[in-house]
């Protein structure tokens, strides 16, 4: 099971380890200060791999290599479709911690210290009114530059006012995107999160084809 796997809080031997996690890296970091590569641990959020950084005022860090985490889907609102003028014209791609992934698959739960990334994709050069173009493939829409970054956090002792969750934008443009940035106000991101989300603020059924097991695999 994973929760006794990952109960690194019961057993003698397992003490040590999480005071060496403790010193290693449960200190407040600097902003600017996360890991770069690999999986750290994070005593309050101890069932994930990749856990959340803050900086000493609370900015959330920005996750570093999200792009290796498991991608869950990406929500598409182009502005073909919304009269010239979507908010988020781009591919949402979105990605979660591995461990939050195999979580939430064994519990149906999110665990504390999910993140969810959602990292924005332009349409390629179009050819067509409405944005599309021709490929081999077909005429459809096709994946250009990257322009933006937003995330979310689960974690109930830092927002239990939304819901449990906190939201995070790193700008909506071209990278670099910030290095570190404060939780948006409730009007800004958590409250429609709070009045639509499929279920625990999360658009999930979006996600659901990918959350599941693959049959036969
Ligand atoms: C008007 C409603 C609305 C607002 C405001 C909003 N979101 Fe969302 N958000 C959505 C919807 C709908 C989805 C899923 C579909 C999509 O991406 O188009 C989503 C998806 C997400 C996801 C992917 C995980 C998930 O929960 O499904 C993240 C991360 C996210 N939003 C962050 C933010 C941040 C950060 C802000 C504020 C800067 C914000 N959202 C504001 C409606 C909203």
């Amino acid at each position: 099971m994973l929760s006794k796997r990952m109960g690194v809080f019961s057993g003698g031997a397992t003490v040590a380890a999480v005071v060496a996690l403790a010193i290693a890296g449960w200190a407040p970091q600097a902003e600017g200060a996360g890991p770069k590569t690999g999986s750290t641990k994070d005593p309050n959020y101890p069932r994930i791999d990749f856990p959340p950084v803050w900086g000493k005022s609370g900015d959330l860090v920005q996750p570093k290599d999200f792009r290796r985490w498991v991608f869950i889907g990406s929500p598409f609102t182009p502005h073909g479709l919304n009269g010239g003028k979507a908010n988020f014209p781009e591919f949402h791609n979105v990605y979660v911690q591995p461990a939050a992934y195999s979580a939430y698959q064994a519990t149906g739960k999110w665990p504390e210290g999910t993140m969810m990334v959602k990292e924005l994709q332009l349409v390629d050069k179009s050819e067509f009114p409405d944005g599309s173009r021709l490929e081999s493939s077909g005429r459809g829409y096709f994946p250009g530059a990257v322009n933006g970054l937003d995330v979310s956090v689960k974690d109930s002792k830092r927002f239990k006012e939304t819901k449990n969750w906190g939201y995070f934008n790193f700008n909506h443009s071209a990278p670099p995107y910030l290095r570190a940035a404060k939780a948006r106000p409730i009007g800004e991101c958590a409250g429609c999160h709070i009045a639509n989300a499929h279920e625990d603020m999360v658009y999930v059924n979006l996600y659901k084809p990918i959350l599941s097991t693959l049959p036969g695999n």
